[in-house]
């Protein structure tokens, strides 16, 4: 391109100095050597917790604790308690966590949200779960304990300022991660997360520009609290199993531009979860870490690869740093439900944030962000904020949150080529916990909501939410463990059939199941004959036929073995089947209805459920 004639020829003498200058600029714009993320977002522990001793004890020039960080405990009487480096892997219970607990551990006291946190209500908090607790939430880990941190901390970056996105538990948190916004949520608002949050996330920033993501989850994908990502386009794509995909794509070299790990969130033996969620083991969160890191290093992508650990929330555990309160903005301006209508406007507790990427200097530190303004700090929104740029991303920010959150892109920059000194293996994780998981433990909250949104997916939980409750409460872990599984194999079929059928993309597969399934289930009565499955979605355009495909298993041992099937459909309508149990009545089709649209030869009876239709 002509540079233009009316531009005057530059004084020689200043060339130089714009050489300079546009290199400069050009650092920042110049592509990133980051091609595929990793994110893997445990559960519930403070940076103190987790890597708060990693100064004393591996010399890692941290903001950690020194020995002097103390508590008051519940009556001014007793002593204080202090924080000590003798974390259990496995802690009593589950320290409080919600909005109004958080208040009370970083004001030090639920009735007057102070001016300055004073990080003092952790202990009187905790007391108020368990006694035991009350001294767990001081206890911080020997990095001895944690293995896999003790080697990627002082190999590549610390994070000592990322905060978790509200001072709240792990539903708001984690909706932060890749849309930046909770629209409102402090606490776990049970319907909006079962009709699933309807804002713009990162993935759809990602998907305009034609990048892929993938998520890789071992029992349930939570990001399917995003509405979004039930779409047909990311349902029927972008969900891999962890154990059958994620070391296998990162040994051929195919990981997308972002991928998501979620861990284990059932405790089971054989199986035991790593999701570090109190009282979770630990010692299996590292495990993953060392799973990751290893699939990565070994991997041919590596070279472009950043993995990211970091924490959901702080679970209830100390941590000295007082949250940032001040400039933060409220994301989209929607305020939080009675009584404390919270606008947003300060973060949660800090959280462990370790990077890992050949481009990362040995022992980096990262502290406070330089921007974008005086006040960012680095928090949840920096994730999408920075994918952003590392992407280079035509789509907007996806609120004011991550337009604010400081950025990363720059301790990529430092190296001009990768590092070859990065260890090809972590170090073993050696620990055995004294007794088993508690498999026929009844479920913790988190856990009901998992199974909740399992049920949603796959259709039971239009019977009754009442009756739901009662089931999800009877639940214990095992067999939770079994029906989210099959339950989330169930809705990521329909989607892919969905799809192969026609459907559009934007559609979200519906399905229904039946009283008599539900009775089933519930009371583990024998199977009744006339067990229902619907599957339905909206059409765009006509489908004829179909294909039938085993749906999930619905009963614990297989007694209630129900076929969904997806059979057809007509523009703007649907069509249904209903279908025996096939290992009790040959998987006959008892009825076919539909609604609306152009209907494709619907009818009752006949046909048998696998060769049918
Ligand atoms: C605390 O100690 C003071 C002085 O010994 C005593 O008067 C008071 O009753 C104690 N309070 C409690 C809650 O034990
Ligand atoms: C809580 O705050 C109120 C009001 O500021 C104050 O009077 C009270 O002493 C505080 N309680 C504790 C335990 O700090
Ligand atoms: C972490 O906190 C949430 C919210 O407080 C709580 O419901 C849950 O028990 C914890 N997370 C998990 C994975 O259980
Ligand atoms: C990564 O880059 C280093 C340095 O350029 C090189 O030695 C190494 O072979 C590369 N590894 C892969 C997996 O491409
Ligand atoms: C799919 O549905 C969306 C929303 O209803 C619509 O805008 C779009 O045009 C449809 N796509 C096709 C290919 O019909």
């Amino acid at each position: 391109m002509a540079t233009g004639s009316r531009r005057q020829p530059l004084p020689l003498l200043l060339l130089p100095l714009i050489l300079l200058a546009g290199r400069g600029e050009a650092g920042a714009a110049r592509p990133s050597p980051i091609k595929n993320v990793v994110v893997l977002a445990l559960e519930n522990r403070s940076f103190d917790h987790i890597l708060g001793w990693t100064r004393r004890l591996l010399g890692l020039p941290v903001d950690g604790l020194t020995g002097a960080e103390c508590n008051p405990n519940s009556s001014p009487n007793s002593s204080a308690i202090c924080v000590s480096a003798d974390a259990d892997l496995v802690v009593p219970d589950d320290p409080g966590h919600s909005f109004e607990d958080v208040l009370e551990q970083v004001f030090g006291n639920v009735s007057a949200a102070a001016a300055q946190p004073s990080m003092s209500g952790f202990v009187r908090s905790a007391l108020s779960v368990n006694a035991l607790l009350s001294s767990a939430v001081m206890r911080a880990f020997r990095p001895a304990l944690l293995p896999a941190f003790s080697a990627l901390a002082p190999a590549f970056a610390v994070f000592d300022r990322w905060f978790s996105s509200i001072p709240g538990p792990t539903q708001p948190n984690r909706l932060f991660l890749y849309s930046a916004t909770s629209r409102g949520a402090v606490a776990h608002n049970k319907l909006d997360l079962l009709l699933g949050y309807p804002q713009r996330t990162i993935f759809d920033s990602l998907a305009a520009d034609g990048r892929g993501f993938a998520v890789y989850f071992k029992t349930i994908p939570t990001v399917l609290f995003y509405r979004r990502l039930r779409a047909l386009r990311h349902a029927a794509r972008s969900f891999h199993r962890y154990d059958a995909a994620f070391k296998d794509h990162a040994r051929r070299g195919v990981l997308p531009a972002l991928s998501v790990i979620e861990p284990r969130y059932f405790d089971l033996t054989g199986t035991p979860a790593d999701d570090d969620h109190p009282a979770h083991d630990v010692a299996n969160g590292q495990r993953l870490v060392k799973d990751v890191y290893e699939a990565l290093r070994a991997g041919p992508q590596w070279n472009q690869t950043l993995l990211v650990v970091t924490y959901d929330e702080h679970g209830g555990f100390y941590d000295h740093v007082a949250t940032p309160t001040a400039g933060v903005p409220s994301p989209d301006g929607i305020r939080g439900p009675p009584p404390f209508f919270f606008k947003f406007d300060r973060l949660g507790v800090r959280v462990p944030t370790i990077m890992v990427s050949p481009w990362i200097k040995k022992g980096t530190v990262v502290g406070r962000p330089a921007g974008p303004t005086d006040t960012s700090e680095f928090e949840h929104s920096s994730i999408p904020a920075t994918l952003k740029k590392i992407f280079d991303l035509s789509s907007d920010f996806l609120t004011k949150r991550d337009a604010w959150a400081g950025t990363f892109e720059h301790i990529f920059t430092e190296l001009d080529e990768p590092r070859t000194d990065c260890p090809e293996t972590l170090p073993e994780v050696p620990f055995e916990r004294p007794t088993p998981p508690n498999e026929h433990g009844w479920l913790s909250d988190f856990q009901r909501e998992l199974v909740e949104l399992a049920s949603f997916l796959n259709g039971d939980y239009m019977l009754t939410s009442l009756a739901q409750e009662a089931r999800t409460k009877k639940m214990t872990v095992k067999q939770a463990d079994a029906y989210v599984r099959r339950a989330i194999t169930g809705f990521l079929r329909a989607s892919k059939q969905a799809l192969r059928l026609g459907a559009n993309e934007s559609a979200i597969v519906t399905m229904r199941s039946s009283l008599t399934i539900f009775g089933c289930r519930y009371t583990g009565v024998e199977c009744r004959r006339r067990a229902v499955v619907e599957v339905l979605w909206p059409m765009d355009r006509a489908v004829n036929g179909g294909e039938g495909q085993p749906g999930p298993e619905l009963g614990p041992g297989g007694s209630c073995d129900v076929h969904s099937w997806i059979e057809g459909a007509s523009t703007s309508g649907w069509r249904v089947s209903w279908f025996a149990p096939q290992n009790q009545v040959g998987g006959r089709r008892l009825k076919t209805s539909s609604r609306g649209g152009t209907g494709v030869g619907l009818g009752t009876g006949g046909g048998t459920g696998v060769d049918g239709v």
